[in-house]
């Protein structure tokens, strides 16, 4: 099994790739964002307590997602590996999934801050996700990615693990740089 995590800070792309991505490589693709927001739209309490912690632009408890994640690894069958997109975003969660499994590599999607602005900017008109509706979350969610995630890039490069991409660009120009990685994977 291969255990890639999709990293890159918010608006980088990593939902937008991860389609192309797990068909090409039948995995299955597994965003802590988009798990939570599904708790919160079915009204669970996992939802309920994370509904605000999201809304402004913080990160959940490391337990919380680093329980999805496990139950995820336990119930899924019949694929070659998984896409963590979002997971981990700490030096903890990082410590988590390797307990749990060898991560195979960290594909990063690397783009610069005011490219991020732009790019959630554009998305809050077409998904209406609460934490892209406004711009002081959006800046909190920039801060907390800087201060708690951007430290998994050292992790992972000392690990030898660490593959960065060329978030800039077109769409297909950055699929393709993935796929040119992640094929000598
Ligand atoms: P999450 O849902 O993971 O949000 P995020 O990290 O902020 O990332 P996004 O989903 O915003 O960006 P993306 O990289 O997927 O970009 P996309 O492809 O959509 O997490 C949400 C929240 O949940 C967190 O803030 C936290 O509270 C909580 N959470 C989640 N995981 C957690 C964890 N592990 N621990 C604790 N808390 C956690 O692209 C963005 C836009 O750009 C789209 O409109 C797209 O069409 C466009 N676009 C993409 N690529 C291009 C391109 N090349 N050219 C032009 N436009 C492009
Ligand atoms: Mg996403």
């Amino acid at each position: 099994m291969k255990y890639y995590v999709l990293f890159g800070p918010p608006g980088a792309g990593k939902g937008t790739q991860a389609g192309a991505m797990v068909e090409r490589y039948n995995l299955c693709h597994l965003s802590t964002g988009e798990l939570l927001r599904a708790e919160i739209a079915a009204g669970t309490p996992l939802g309920l307590q994370a509904k605000s912690l999201i809304e402004a632009g913080n990160l959940v408890p490391d337990s919380v997602v680093e329980g999805m994640i496990e139950s995820k690894f336990r119930d899924t069958q019949g694929v070659d590996g998984f896409l963590l997109d979002g997971f981990p975003r700490t030096i903890a969660q990082a410590r988590a999934l390797d307990k749990m499994v060898e991560v195979t590599g960290c594909i990063s999607i690397m783009i610069p801050d005011s490219l991020i602005q732009e790019r959630i900017a554009h998305r809050a008109h077409i998904e209406g996700r609460a934490d892209d509706a406004r711009s002081e979350v959006v800046q909190n969610r920039i801060a907390t990615y800087h201060a708690k995630t951007e430290p998994l890039i050292d992790f992972y490069r000392s690990a030898g693990k660490y593959y960065e991409i060329d978030g800039t660009g077109t769409i297909e120009e950055v699929r393709q740089r993935i796929f040119s990685a992640m094929d000598k994977l």
